[in-house]
């Protein structure tokens, strides 16, 4: 009797075609991943979850996290939300899920092992009040300085460990007509290159005294005022088209050889990964230069709540398909980042990756981004901060530091 009752309701799917076959799951994502590596990596994820029996829906905006997520939130307020929105790992979150705008991924965690599978910063990062809330897919490693290999090979600079030398190694290529420093002159462009600084020059202590603590101490220590004048030096190694340019823009000007570094996360990598560079052949990537420490960041997606159930089935599948290990390999490859997961085989990893995975295996070198250990208030209003030092020359060290402490003190 089952068996013939099996047999016609198979008979009856076939029959009906196509309208009783499973529908995919459709669903909207929003993100910012538009660069020529973003764009190859995200379809990775779109792919695996076209094949998991999902239908991506694409809504990609240009420019950078600053552009996009103010239009995302609007959109969430407004009753009008994605399926799925990205977002940088850590306190970006915290107002739409304070505000119940977004559903809990508990059930898909619990199932999918997350907790065990993430770095403990990465997992605490996307719990709110003992709920999981974001699906995260990356960790990009935020204080990279990457090279173009000839063009120091060229002018007879080796890969520079000190600051020092990396002014030694600039005044080289300034001399050879030379762009030494491509720099994209926005706040959070310039607030990475700052931090390089402070972490390399100044130390992991006085980076988490100044971030975590918001110490002001810390701030107007002799310290952080050298990190503040190197900063202000870079200035005169970078060339007057920085203002507002794109990151990728600027590691184009690496990868084409007309600039020598850039500070930047390892999503630059993915740029050279399209240009077909290999890491350590053509491109060399210090975490520094100083103290060796590698600052993890990355991007999560979170899930507004949705008012149909096919929706919120598909978001059980994209938090799924994201956090799986064949999509967090195939997708990391492409992005220059590492995955966030730690029990995926690393094997493939290129040289630069594997600098930083190798520093990552020491917990005193995983240090916390900035948008983990502070709030955006502080993050947002630092980054204008440092933006407005950069784009004034005749800003003193000193009036920047009473600038920073102004702002912390307002932000908090
Ligand atoms: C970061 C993000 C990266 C990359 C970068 C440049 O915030 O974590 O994935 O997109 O912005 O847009």
């Amino acid at each position: 009797m089952t068996k013939a009752l099996f047999g016609a309701a198979a008979m009856v799917a076939l029959m009906a075609g196509p309208a009783l076959a499973q529908e995919p799951l459709k669903l909207e994502v929003f993100h910012w991943w538009t660069s020529g590596g973003e764009a190859a990596a995200v379809q990775e994820f779109a792919k695996e979850f076209d094949a998991a029996g999902g239908q991506w829906v694409d809504t990609a905006i240009g420019g950078s996290g600053s552009t996009a997520r103010p239009i995302g939130i609007n959109r969430i307020i407004g009753g009008d939300p994605p399926g799925a929105m990205q977002f940088n790992t850590g306190t970006q979150i915290d107002e739409l899920a304070a505000q119940g705008l977004l559903r809990n991924l508990d059930d898909v965690a619990a199932k999918e092992g997350w907790k065990e599978a993430l770095p403990p910063a990465f997992y605490e990062a996307i719990v709110r009040d003992g709920h999981v809330m974001a699906a995260p897919v990356n960790n990009h490693g935020q204080n990279w300085l990457w090279y173009n290999k000839a063009l120091l090979e060229k002018n007879g600079i080796a890969e520079p460990t000190t600051w020092d030398e990396f002014f030694a190694a600039a005044d080289k290529l300034k001399a050879a007509g030379v762009i030494p420093v491509a720099v994209g002159g926005q706040p959070w462009q310039l607030n990475l290159m700052f931090n390089s600084i402070l972490l390399g020059e100044g130390g992991k202590d006085l980076y988490m005294k100044v971030y975590k603590d918001l110490d002001p101490a810390a701030v107007t220590s002799p310290e952080f005022k050298k990190v503040a004048e190197t900063f202000g030096k870079l200035r005169d190694y970078s060339d007057p088209g920085n203002a507002n340019r794109d990151w990728n823009v600027a590691t184009g000007m690496v990868i084409s050889g007309k600039a020598g570094f850039q500070f930047m996360g390892d999503w630059a990598k993915g740029e050279f990964v399209l240009a077909n560079q290999v890491a350590g052949k053509d491109f060399g990537c210090i975490l520094g230069p100083g103290e060796k420490n590698f600052v993890m960041g990355g991007d999560v997606f979170i899930f507004p709540k949705l008012k149909d159930e096919q929706g919120t089935k598909a978001q059980d599948l994209l938090a799924t398909v994201f956090m799986s290990k064949d999509a967090q390999v195939k997708f990391n490859a492409k992005k220059g980042s590492v995955p966030v997961r730690l029990d995926v085989d690393n094997s493939q990893l290129d040289a630069c990756a594997k600098i930083g995975v190798e520093v990552l295996q020491d917990p005193a070198k995983q240090i916390p981004a900035t948008d983990i250990l502070a709030s955006q208030d502080v993050v947002q209003s630092l980054q204008d901060v440092v933006g407005e030092y950069w784009a004034t020359p005749t800003m003193t060290a000193d009036e920047f530091v009473g600038k920073w402490n102004d702002t912390v003190a307002q932000a908090k």
